[in-house]
């Protein structure tokens, strides 16, 4: 088997996970999803889906990689392949290479054709906040006439999608360790310093209004509001912890694939998790809503929504003393922070070219480039934003869940629960506890189930499926107009389009090197 490439050193590997994790969704997407699903309230089932999922998906991610690395693998579909082999017939285990390696692409793919435009408009704030471009301004329209103005957001996004080309294009030790091993702690400081800034502003426009309000709002565990809104807000808790921590992606599982089979996973993707929340919980809640508390408010901060970052802390920036500089560093810290998630999506896709087609890297990488381009062109070209929602809706949320099912039923149901409590624990620094094996086993795939069909009944119930108009007015907020509706239905085709090409794709990987197996319908190939 030819040589793959592997993490040169422990700290990288760390730090890229780390990366991987901590994006968008800690600095951006954690502070609105907060605020709007009551604060307080969030929290509580935030952190029993930190536990019960966040933890256990981690951990069977990171273990599937890891074994998928052995045989020289990468990317879902063979990885699930392998792993159902332990159970089925190579023919059977064969439908489960497919709907890993379906999702994982759709995933990485359509993820990446709106995640790349949110770490442009990064870059564009940093670029507009030291030259004080909004200051003075409307930041609401500001926002409205950047993403308008295609030629900026098409530069902006371009100058990402090169650095990230250039960045993965070198390898993964050479490459992608290095990057995150500058960017990485730089990402840190940025927010400690940030964080001491939010926390030291006092009440500069009212004196009821203040940062430690913010906080209190964050901590106050508020279980009314919960039972209010039990189920939405536990949904939205969930998505969250999938979304942070990368899980149902298959990025924790191909950065895995990089380490050796003896490698620890159990203290690492425990650092992993621990980076993340720290990241997310502490820093990131102390930042947008505590500084939209002190200036604007405990209203406007709430209401913020998705616009928090991009709409309502610009206005703040304009007011505070060196609001310029701390602009830029915020919006330095998003693109810092998208960034390094991005490469891993980057990297699941080249490792597609390379490993399933043979592809040489290099190559892959800029047609990696040109997918991702086209994908990301009508996100770009659409300045209502409301294909980009429709993306969210099922690709950012749902999608994810789904994956992250199938992860519990391959690598450890398929696996079988004893082989994979070994297989986890192979060169483990530590070990889990007994207790945790029923969580791993049964708990997280029920939460599973019960977030599925909780999300499926919501979106029935949204008519999500048939874009009514409830739908449309109420949940993505737009108005019912044929053009908004067919932006949701060219999304629903390329989702379409992209699921199909994933279970090709797997297929082929799959059998290009299983064939014989699949023939004979007996397992031959085996490390
Ligand atoms: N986990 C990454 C984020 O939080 C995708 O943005």
């Amino acid at each position: 088997m030819e040589q793959r490439d592997k993490w040169a050193t422990k700290l990288g590997l760390i730090l890229a996970m780390a990366g991987n994790a901590i994006g968008l969704g800690n600095f951006w997407r954690f502070p609105y999803q907060l605020a709007s699903n009551g604060g307080g309230a969030f929290m509580i089932p935030y952190f029993v889906a930190l536990f019960f999922l966040g933890i256990p998906v981690m951990w069977i991610e990171w273990t599937t990689g890891r074994y998928g690395g052995k045989y020289g693998h990468g990317t879902l579909g063979p990885m699930f392949y392998l792993m159902a082999r332990e159970s089925l017939k190579p023919k059977g285990a064969l439908i489960f290479g497919i709907i890993g390696g379906m999702l994982a692409f759709a995933v990485s793919s359509l993820l990446s054709s709106y995640y790349y435009q949110v770490i442009g408009w990064s870059a564009a704030y940093t670029y507009y906040s030291l030259t004080g471009a909004y200051f003075g301004k409307d930041t609401v329209q500001f926002f409205l006439n950047y993403v308008a103005n295609t030629k900026a957001v098409i530069l902006f996004w371009g100058i990402t999608m090169v650095l990230l080309g250039i960045a993965v294009g070198q390898g993964v030790s050479r490459g992608i360790e290095r990057w995150v091993k500058i960017m990485m702690p730089l990402l840190y400081v940025f927010a400690i310093l940030l964080v001491i800034r939010a926390l030291t502003l006092g009440s500069p426009v009212k004196p009821e209004w203040s940062a430690i309000k913010g906080l209190e709002y964050i901590w106050t565990p508020n279980f009314t509001a919960l039972k209010e809104n039990f189920f939405e807000i536990s949904l939205a808790a969930a998505g969250q912890i999938f979304f942070t921590l990368s899980l149902g992606m298959g990025i924790i599982h191909n950065y895995a694939s990089y380490l050796g089979p003896e490698d620890d996973v159990v203290l690492s993707g425990l650092a992993t998790v621990s980076l993340n929340e720290f990241a997310e919980v502490i820093l990131g809640g102390s930042l947008a809503i505590p500084i939209a508390f002190a200036y604007l408010g405990p209203e406007k901060a709430i209401e913020g929504g998705v616009g928090l970052a991009y709409m309502a802390l610009p206005n703040v920036f304009m007011h505070m003393p060196g609001g310029r500089i701390f602009g830029a560093m915020w919006f330095l810290l998003l693109w810092f922070a998208g960034f390094t998630s991005a490469i891993a999506t980057y990297n699941y896709l080249v490792t597609m070219f390379e490993e399933d087609l043979k592809i040489d890297r290099k190559v892959g990488t800029w047609l990696v480039f040109v997918l991702l381009f086209l994908l990301g062109l009508p996100v770009a070209l659409d300045s209502s934003l409301a294909y980009l929602s429709e993306l969210d809706m099922w690709v950012g949320s749902y999608f994810l869940v789904l994956l992250g099912f199938f992860d519990v039923i391959v690598g450890v149901w398929l696996f079988k629960p004893d082989n994979f409590w070994k297989e986890l624990h192979k060169g483990a620094f530590i070990n889990v506890p007994e207790w945790f094996k029923p969580v791993m086993v049964f708990i997280a795939p029920l939460f599973m189930i019960i977030l599925l069909l909780g999300n499926t009944w919501n979106y029935v119930k949204m008519g999500a499926f048939s874009v009514s108009e409830a739908y449309v007015t109420e949940v993505l907020e737009y108005d019912y107009t044929p053009e908004i509706i067919g932006l949701i239905i060219k999304a629903r085709i390329v989702i379409l389009i992209i699921l199909i090409i994933g279970a090709i794709e797997a297929y082929l990987a799959i059998k290009k090197k299983y064939g014989e197996e699949l023939e004979k319908n007996e397992v031959i190939i085996k490390v």
